[in-house]
């Protein structure tokens, strides 16, 4: 039965993908498309302090503006359900396979136990057909996000993906919150290449120029409309396998980043979320809409580099918000800002990971080794480690560390105003980030950069923080 309905879909999606071609890149269909907020997948355990959902990751047809897509995706939503539980919290998951391919899910940013991690340095992954049950608690808060990590450049690019909110009783209450995902599609169809060897090379991927559609939450160029004298929180997600965005909105009023909540309110004028990457902010709805923009931002030059094509050279539309019923904006709520300042730089690094390679060679390199060729670092359970990230190739690349979250002590020598907990840091070229690690979580952890297509070729590695 599963059989014929996968045929089924093949042969849908077949003539699906026909409709589909050329116009990736010159233009989505720019009808109003209303922003669409990932569905909640329905909770199996009556218990209010447990989440437990089924995830089934299945091939399915995507429709983004009115095209339709072959993909993947989990309960054939894209981006996959909501899973929003509270600090405290148990979250349980039973991933279905229903791909042709096996796989897994990792839960970026959460410190699982090892055995939950979804990695296949540590579990096999779940082959067709079968299922694995992933089970933890959730002794943190804030916005995370799930994805396998088999074959992850091409099952995360296919739209297998979805957002973890777990809510901090702390915060302030909201009058509404959104989740907006970025995802980029560029001159390739993400989903033409059919094949399934983990061998792919996804030329799409490895492109240098920013991208040049932007969906958010599945969608090009969306529309909300939201109430007049409300706050919204608003948490963002770059899930893109390879595209930086810049974000430009009006007055910006960051409150969280990868690690939840900040310990100061952000204010900065833009923020970039390289693959990975979450932002929280806060949008004090008033009488007039905005639009929420990026700045072309490229991984050999950030935003410094420009070009003469205007394709690639200017801000782009990522979603609209319209005012409903205006009035005057609220005044901001009252957050319980600790003002923690960082830890001291001491200026030295006990682990040094230097990231090197080029496009040229299609080589992407941490000190030197290319996985799964590694050096393991060891580190006793609860030691601190200073670890110093160096960027000395052509391109930037987003540092991420499974398991932990890390203290960024400096970037480029500069300590930050306060105190910044992250599991996912952007590393200019040239540049480089001073972390300190408290080891507090044993494993064998995956550490590389989230640029998909480079962990795939080589930029990957493993920290290891012993049981005892
Ligand atoms: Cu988003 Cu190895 O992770
Ligand atoms: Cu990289």
């Amino acid at each position: 039965m599963m059989r014929y309905f996968i045929i089924a879909l093949l042969l849908l999606g077949c003539t699906a993908k026909k409709t589909a071609t050329n116009s990736r890149v010159s233009q989505l269909p720019s009808k109003t498309m209303l922003l669409k907020q990932p569905l909640e997948a329905e909770d199996l355990d009556p218990d209010p302090n447990v989440l437990h959902v089924k995830l089934s990751a299945a091939k399915t047809i995507h429709e983004i503006n009115g095209e339709t897509i072959l993909g993947y995706a989990y309960n054939k939503q894209f981006p996959g359900p909501l899973l929003r539980l509270k600090r405290g919290d148990t979250l349980k998951v039973d991933l279905e396979n229903n791909l042709g391919t096996p796989t897994t899910i990792h839960w970026h940013g959460v410190h699982v136990p090892f055995a939950m991690d979804g990695v296949t340095w540590q579990q096999d992954p779940v082959a067709v057909g079968e299922s694995f049950t992933y089970e933890f608690k959730l002794n943190q808060s804030g916005t995370y996000w799930y994805h396998p990590h088999f074959n992850t450049a091409q099952q995360v690019d296919r739209g297998l993906y979805g957002v973890l909110v777990v809510e901090e009783p702390t915060d302030p209450p909201m009058d509404e919150e959104l989740v907006l995902i970025f995802d980029g599609m560029s001159e390739a169809d993400p989903f033409a290449d059919e094949s399934e060897s983990e061998d792919d090379e996804h030329e799409h991927s490895h492109r240098h120029a920013p991208i040049a559609n932007w969906l958010v939450n599945g969608a090009y160029q969306p529309t909300v409309k939201l109430k007049g004298g409300s706050r919204v929180r608003v948490r963002m997600l770059n899930a893109s396998n390879a595209g930086y965005v810049d974000l430009r909105m009006p007055s910006i009023r960051q409150v969280g980043s990868d690690q939840g909540r900040l310990t100061s309110l952000g204010t900065a004028e833009n923020i970039v979320l390289s693959p990975g990457d979450r932002a929280d902010v806060v949008w004090l709805i008033g009488e007039t809409g905005f639009e929420v923009r990026t700045a072309p931002y490229f991984l050999d030059g950030g935003a410094g580099l420009t070009d003469a094509n205007p394709k690639w050279s200017l801000e782009k539309t990522l979603l609209t918000v319209e005012v409903d019923s205006p009035k005057a904006a609220p005044a901001p709520a009252t957050w319980p800002w600790s003002n923690e300042k960082p830890t001291k730089d001491p200026g030295y690094a006990d682990i040094v990971y230097v990231f090197s390679g080029a496009q040229t060679t299609g080589k992407w390199l941490i000190n030197g080794e290319s996985f799964p060729d590694v050096t393991i670092e060891e580190i006793p359970l609860g030691a601190t480690r200073i670890i110093e990230v160096r960027n000395l190739s052509p391109t930037e690349h987003p540092f991420h560390l499974h398991g932990h979250a890390f203290e960024v002590l400096s970037v480029d020598g500069v300590q930050p105003q306060f105190k910044s907990l992250e599991d996912t840091i952007n590393v200019a070229i040239r540049s480089s980030v001073r972390l300190r690690l408290v080891a507090n979580n044993p494993g064998d952890w995956m550490t590389h950069c989230h640029i998909l297509p480079h962990a795939h070729n080589g930029m990957m590695t493993v920290l290891r923080v012993l049981d005892k």
